[in-house]
């Protein structure tokens, strides 16, 4: 195919902050071309080239996926027709890899191959352009995909910064420490024996680690106090679900998780805080998620008691269970895993 030899649209002028840029290399997009016609792999990397972004390109499927793990592109245009691995399979492999799910592709077809468009659709394809190439067009997709693109990177660097502040919490702690990944293995292997989907066991995961992110809010002198705590040092304790819960809130993509984070504390019998549910008005979530608290927090040594071996939590937990703070189905579920041995050492 011939690229279309159309004079320059004003939208192909070079982007501006990325030429020249004063940032160097590392602010400038990256792009893959992948095509087996090496006549069309060197017309896209000179126009890509000439706005400013970053480009590298491969010949073929396998060379595609090995230049996607070296390089990190933030685009691919992806030929569909190509030897040894087709576009519709890289498409498939880079889509069902967490590492690559966010990074756009954009298949290239032939013009009025519609069944082509339909396998790319069910491959995962963010897009679509039709060879041969018009500039206006490969220059907008291009554009508007990498500001898709810098804005999931926007979001996924707010999450590591909520992640990392949690692990921080925790790490005040020298007798928390690893507790936030317990819960998440704890609370994940019981979802998964309930049966729960990979949505759900994700939210757990991520609860795990941002449960008591509102501990951010707590003063050291308070969280730290060896002794028992009195009644106005508990009601500032007692504020950590709902500071969490504010922090998170603004995430979109953390909003499965906000139920644990703000009732976590709950208890089946309705003696808990921050809003006094009851039984199942306490999202399943939260209430799998005090399951392996309790458990963790029965099992680990602190400053005003000794680490509980596993029959005594259990015994533990059964005897409060018993008073009605906990889902009764749940912990008898986690306490089968435990005596299985399903949750490791
Ligand atoms: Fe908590």
């Amino acid at each position: 195919m011939e690229p279309s030899s159309s004079p320059p649209p004003p939208s192909a002028l070079p982007l501006p902050g990325l030429l020249g840029s004063p940032f160097g290399d590392e602010s400038r997009p990256r792009i893959l071309v992948v095509d087996d016609d090496a006549l069309i792999r060197q017309f896209l990397e000179d126009q890509l080239t000439g706005e400013g972004y970053l480009v590298s390109t491969a010949r073929d499927g396998e060379e595609a996926l090995a230049k996607v793990a070296a390089d990190s592109p933030d685009l691919i245009l992806l030929d569909v027709m190509m030897p040894k691995v087709d576009g519709f399979e890289v498409c498939r492999r880079l889509k069902s890899d967490e590492r690559t799910i966010l990074v756009p592709v954009v298949m290239v077809t032939a013009l009025t191959a519609t069944d082509q468009r339909i396998k790319g659709i069910e491959a995962g394809a963010d897009d679509f352009l039709s060879k041969p190439y018009n500039r206006l067009e490969l220059f907008t997709r291009v554009r508007s995909l990498l500001k898709l693109k810098r804005h999931t990177d926007e979001l996924e660097n707010a999450e590591t910064v909520l992640f990392s502040l949690a692990l921080s919490v925790e790490a005040k702690d020298p007798y928390t420490n690893g507790h936030c990944d317990r819960l998440a293995r704890y609370s994940v292997a019981l979802g998964k024996s309930l049966g729960l989907h990979a949505e759900q066991l994700k939210t757990l995961q991520r609860g795990g680690v941002l449960h008591d992110l509102g501990k951010v809010g707590v003063p050291e002198s308070i969280l730290l106090k060896p002794g028992p705590l009195n009644d106005m040092e508990r009601a500032v304790v007692r504020e950590h679900p709902a500071i969490g819960e504010r922090i998170c809130k603004p995430l979109k993509s953390l909003r499965m998780v906000l139920p644990i984070i703000r009732h976590h504390h709950e208890r089946w019998d309705g003696s808990g805080y921050p809003d006094g549910l009851a039984g199942e008005a306490i999202p399943l979530t939260a209430r799998i998620m005090q399951v392996a608290d309790i458990y963790d927090a029965f099992t680990t040594e602190r400053p005003y008691k000794r680490a509980l071996t596993q029959e005594e939590a259990i015994a533990l937990m059964r005897e409060e269970t018993a008073k009605g703070w906990w889902d009764p189905r749940l912990v008898e579920a986690f306490i089968s895993l435990l005596t299985n041995g399903a949750l490791g050492a």
